[in-house]
């Protein structure tokens, strides 16, 4: 079995957690006698200075003809001002949008070994293990009409919330597929008692769970689904939702479970799949060698899951990660007293080992 990464870095603490990420995958690749093979290309402020361009053709190429996309970071001061276009973050969208990447999954898993870090209390928080499933390429972000101008004599400014029949249907399948290799609950999150956009959003979603019916569905107004999160966090498995709502909860759906440097992600389309970290690129802490790797490390573990079919080696790496923070190591955004605090790379190593 073999499958082709492309990888890239970018800028900031990038290299430094890729460099992790590689090396837990070529253990893995031994174990499971799978072959990656990974090819490095140029991404954001890095690809800028060698090329102008923050997603170079050959990149995207690159991507195209690949099986999955591992991407670190983006960004930093560097490039701050530059337009809007050009810069790094432009290099993010674009290939998210080539990559026609319509469903962006984050999972929130609560770590035992890092209760300390959420700012709810221990018996609330304890196994809370979610996944929130935000649609990526439609929505509000991207409606049209959408502008700025004047109208009687004042400024405006205004958007479109607008859902197609077929961005709901595959995002709702998607949903239920996930749901049924977790705990086989959906909660469709809207604002179905105001908005028409919401109100189809529902129908549609009701209409696709008549093929899941061993998967149970809720329906949820998102300003409730906002404070259910943090009132009764262990009650959601899989949250699927808008692009504007799922921007909003799954940001808040991370900070329940504690630190940045410990969430992953995956971006998913018909044809293609990026993973990659939900933080930036640490710019305050580039180049030191003790940015958190786990974030990065998750989301390879994400690739294996969903790309490669190896749910099992996806596991592998998530026990290490649950053993090593049992066993105290802590880079320095998860430390607390009493635990071991070590680099980017000593921090890989134990995984590794485990
Ligand atoms: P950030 O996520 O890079 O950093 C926020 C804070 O968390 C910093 O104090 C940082 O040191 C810490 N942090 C983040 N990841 C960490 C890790 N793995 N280990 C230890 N500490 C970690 O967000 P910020 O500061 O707002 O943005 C910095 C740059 O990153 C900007 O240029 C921004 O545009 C870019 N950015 C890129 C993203 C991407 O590539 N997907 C996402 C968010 C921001
Ligand atoms: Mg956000």
């Amino acid at each position: 079995k073999s499958c082709k990464i492309t990888v890239l870095p970018g800028d900031g603490i990038g290299p430094e957690i890729m460099e992790s990420a590689i090396e837990v995958l070529k253990a893995i690749s031994k174990k499971y006698g799978i072959n990656f093979e990974f090819h490095e290309a140029l991404i954001g402020g890095a690809a800028i200075d060698a090329t102008g361009d923050p997603l170079p053709e050959e990149t995207l190429k690159l991507a195209k003809e690949s099986d999955a996309v591992l991407l670190a970071a983006v960004g930093g001061e560097k490039w701050d001002n530059l337009p809007t276009d050009r810069r790094p973050e432009k290099g993010l969208l674009k290939i998210r949008k080539e990559l026609d990447l319509f469903a962006n999954l984050r999972p929130g898993k609560a770590y035992t070994a890092l209760l300390d870090a959420s700012p709810l209390k221990e018996n609330l928080i304890k196994g809370v293990d979610l996944l929130v499933i935000r649609e990526l390429t439609g929505g509000i972000y991207f409606g049209e009409p959408r502008g700025i101008e004047e109208r009687n004599g004042e400024k405006v400014g205004y958007n479109t919330m607008i859902y197609y029949e077929h961005e709901i249907k595959r995002i709702a399948k998607l949903a239920f597929d996930i749901a049924r290799n977790r705990r086989k609950k959906v909660t469709s999150v809207d604002k179905a008692n105001v908005l028409e956009v919401s109100a189809v959003w529902r129908e549609i979603v009701t209409e696709v769970h008549a093929e899941y019916q061993d998967v149970e569905l809720e329906h949820m107004y998102v300003d409730n689904c906002a404070m259910q999160l943090v009132r009764r966090p262990k009650d959601f498995d899989v949250i699927v939702t808008g692009n504007l709502f799922g921007d909003i909860l799954s940001d808040e759906a991370g900070a329940l479970t504690g630190s940045l440097g410990m969430l992953p992600s995956a971006s998913i389309g018909e044809r293609y799949a990026l993973y990659e970290p939900v933080h930036g690129s640490a710019p305050d802490i580039a180049g030191q060698g003790i940015a958190n790797p786990i974030a990065m490390i998750l989301s390879a573990a994400m690739m294996l899951e969903i790309t490669c079919k190896l749910p099992e080696a996806a596991r592998d790496i998530e026990n290490a990660i649950d053993k090593v923070l049992e066993e105290g190591y802590r880079t320095g955004d998860i430390w607390a007293p009493g635990t071991k605090k070590v680099s980017t790379k000593e921090m890989t190593k134990a995984i590794i080992k485990y």
